[in-house]
């Protein structure tokens, strides 16, 4: 059944669990993540971004997100807004079933350049109020994300935004969050910890002063009501780079963030785990290994049964990782 990512979060937060959230675009994805719930008996969080709106729909994904309730009754699935850029795009997602929404305050409405503190507070309180009058939950976002290796921000769209930021203005402040989340009444935090989006976040293996554990730590303590998000937590695995590029794909080699230091997050009191470019590798390795090894093949179900393996197989190590498998 659907519910909240309040109810939801609320439960992780009482157990001391996280919960990856998957982006979805389509049927493949959609089934091959909720059979890994299934097969785990995890709940899980689905998200669509503005782009997979567009991309497949809005009367598609409501009716592909009831069809997937409809297949998988045993477990609890959140359907949320990923990155909302301003009302309209938070309030006609809950009109679409949408069981919460992300306002990205963080950015202005192009969701490239950095919105001011008091833009942030102002349009999320507005959406909070009205995602909560009709009993949808919501996650704000302050700081910005980016990587501390190269103190580059990460714009939404995957580039560098000009120039370097320091070490603090890459991390979320943990008083500015108190005082955010008291003026905005938000369900949920997403925080700048260090990750950021996309394939290219670290060029050597992450360690404890890139990522930092102590910021999520100092706000979880001062916000134990507000759970937090961690974007960009896409771990690059070798083993899909190797895949890839062994089939013809050009991936420079990149580093992503450990599923330990994830696992270590969730400790801290990380409650939402953004998950998407896994998953695309997971997909992408397997059309490029079919492509190659059967130039004759072209009923596309046979690229997607592999890919969507691939992606249930990657879905069920989280699950199991985060804590999430058996809370159904
Ligand atoms: O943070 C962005 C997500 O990975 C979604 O990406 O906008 O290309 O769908 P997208
Ligand atoms: P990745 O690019 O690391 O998968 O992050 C996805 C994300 O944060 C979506 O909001
Ligand atoms: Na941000
Ligand atoms: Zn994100």
């Amino acid at each position: 059944a659907l519910i909240t990512l309040r109810q939801l979060l609320d439960h992780a937060a009482e157990h001391g669990y996280g919960v990856p959230a998957f982006n979805i675009n389509n049927m493949e994805q959609g089934l091959a993540i909720m059979e890994a719930a299934e097969g785990c008996d995890a709940p899980v969080i689905l998200q669509a971004s503005r782009g997979a709106r567009k991309y497949a729909g809005d009367i598609m994904l409501r009716h592909m997100v009831q069809a997937l309730a409809e297949m998988f009754p045993g477990n609890h699935i959140v359907m949320h807004q990923d990155h909302g850029n301003n009302d309209a795009t938070c309030l006609s997602a809950i009109r679409h079933g949408f069981t919460s929404v992300m306002m990205d305050g963080s950015l202005e409405e192009d969701m490239k350049t950095p919105a001011s503190y008091e833009y942030n507070v102002e349009i999320t309180r507005r959406v909070t109020t009205a995602a909560h009058a009709v009993g949808a939950s919501v996650e704000g976002e302050l700081g910005v994300l980016g990587s501390l290796e190269t103190g580059e921000a990460a714009a939404e769209d995957g580039s560098g935004a000009e120039g370097k930021l320091s070490h603090d203005q890459l991390l979320t402040d943990p008083d500015q969050a108190v005082d955010f989340v008291l003026a905005t009444r938000c369900d949920a935090l997403a925080i700048a910890c260090g990750t950021s989006h996309g394939a290219y976040k670290f060029t050597r293996k992450p360690d404890g002063d890139i990522l930092s554990m102590e910021t999520i730590r100092r706000i979880n303590e001062k916000l134990p009501d507000t759970h937090l998000v961690m974007h960009g937590s896409s771990s690059v695995p070798q083993e899909l780079q190797d895949l890839i590029n062994a089939n013809g794909g050009r991936m420079p080699q990149t580093y992503g963030v450990p599923v330990e230091e994830i696992e270590r997050g969730i400790r801290m009191g990380v409650r939402k785990v953004n998950i998407d470019t896994d998953c695309r590798m997971a997909m992408t390795g397997q059309y490029r290994r079919i492509a190659q090894e059967k130039p004759e093949e072209f009923d596309p179900r046979k690229f997607n049964a592999p890919a969507m393996e691939e992606l249930r197989k990657l879905c069920r190590d989280r699950f199991e990782r985060f804590g999430t498998a058996g809370q159904a």
